[in-house]
């Protein structure tokens, strides 16, 4: 019997999880645990690490697991990283579900970096008034730039306050839309925009509206995954299990 383990933490994961739950097709969506309120879903939930490849692997296997499909963030490198080698381990298809990256476009102003590290790198000038949108947990690798004013948005309250000197801190789950993201940069002065290249429509107000205000954004590119297959809408993924599952595998 079709059992589909879903890695989550996103919208994608989410609407694969409808999607199965509409068509009776046996799912389990596994969150982190970074999230205190996780949306409600239609399917079972795990949540919490698996304990690496052989955590996962071990997982894969007691809950026989026939397909799996890494839906989480294209930034969560090491989660898809351990799929993969779990999957390849056990024996079990995997592909992931990922949002296509966003494309400079007539505009924008962006300066492209490696990774958290090469953002931090490049804010190396005067103080400047940033609205820092790379997540709750890269934040305070920021704090060895201090000179900068720093607006935050996160979808939980921390525990422990970040350790940026000069910050202030919005929670909202969004959604986010251009208007709303365009009032919030013009009511906090920013003048320059912090993201990760997510992709997708969820997050990409923040990117319009820095385009809107023709201010520059300091972008972060995707790190390179492990080579799987990618599909980029839920269809893909529903047609891929009933393609195996036809073929008997
Ligand atoms: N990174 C981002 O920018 C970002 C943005 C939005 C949402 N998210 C979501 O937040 C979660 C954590 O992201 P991350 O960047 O911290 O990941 P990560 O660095 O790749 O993963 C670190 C560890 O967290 C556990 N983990 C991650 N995703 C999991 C999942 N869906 N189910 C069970 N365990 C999971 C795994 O622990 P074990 O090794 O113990 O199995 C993994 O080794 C993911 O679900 C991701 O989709 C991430």
């Amino acid at each position: 019997m079709t059992h589909l383990l879903i890695l989550g933490g996103t919208t994608e994961a989410s609407a694969l999880a409808a999607a199965c739950a509409q068509r009776g097709i046996a799912a389990t969506l596994s969150y982190a645990g970074r999230t205190a309120r996780p949306a409600n879903q239609p399917v079972p939930v795990r949540i919490g690490g698996f304990g690496g490849v052989a955590g996962l692997s071990r997982y894969l296997e007691q809950a026989k697991v026939t397909h799996l499909v890494d839906a989480t963030h294209p930034f969560a490198a090491r989660m898809s990283a351990n799929a993969v080698a779990a999957a390849k381990d056990i024996g079990v298809p995997l592909v992931s579900l990922t949002r296509p990256e966003w494309n400079e476009e007539p505009g924008d102003r962006w300066i492209r970096v490696a990774d958290i590290a090469g953002a931090v790198a490049a804010l190396n000038g005067p103080a400047r008034r940033v609205m820092l949108a790379v997540g709750r947990m890269h934040v305070d690798a920021f704090a060895t730039r201090p000179q900068h004013h720093y607006l935050l948005r996160f979808v939980d309250a921390p525990e422990t306050p970040p350790a940026l000197p000069r910050h202030l801190l919005v929670v909202d789950r969004g959604p986010f839309t251009l208007a709303g993201d365009r009032a919030l940069m013009e009511a906090h002065g920013i003048d320059l925009v912090v993201a990760k290249n997510a992709g997708g429509s969820g997050a990409v107000a923040k990117i319009e509206a820095a385009r809107a205000l023709h201010l520059p954004v300091l972008m972060i590119d995707r790190p390179v995954l492990a080579d799987r297959a990618e599909f980029h809408d839920v269809g893909a993924v529903i047609e891929w299990i009933g393609h195996r599952a036809e073929r008997g595998v």
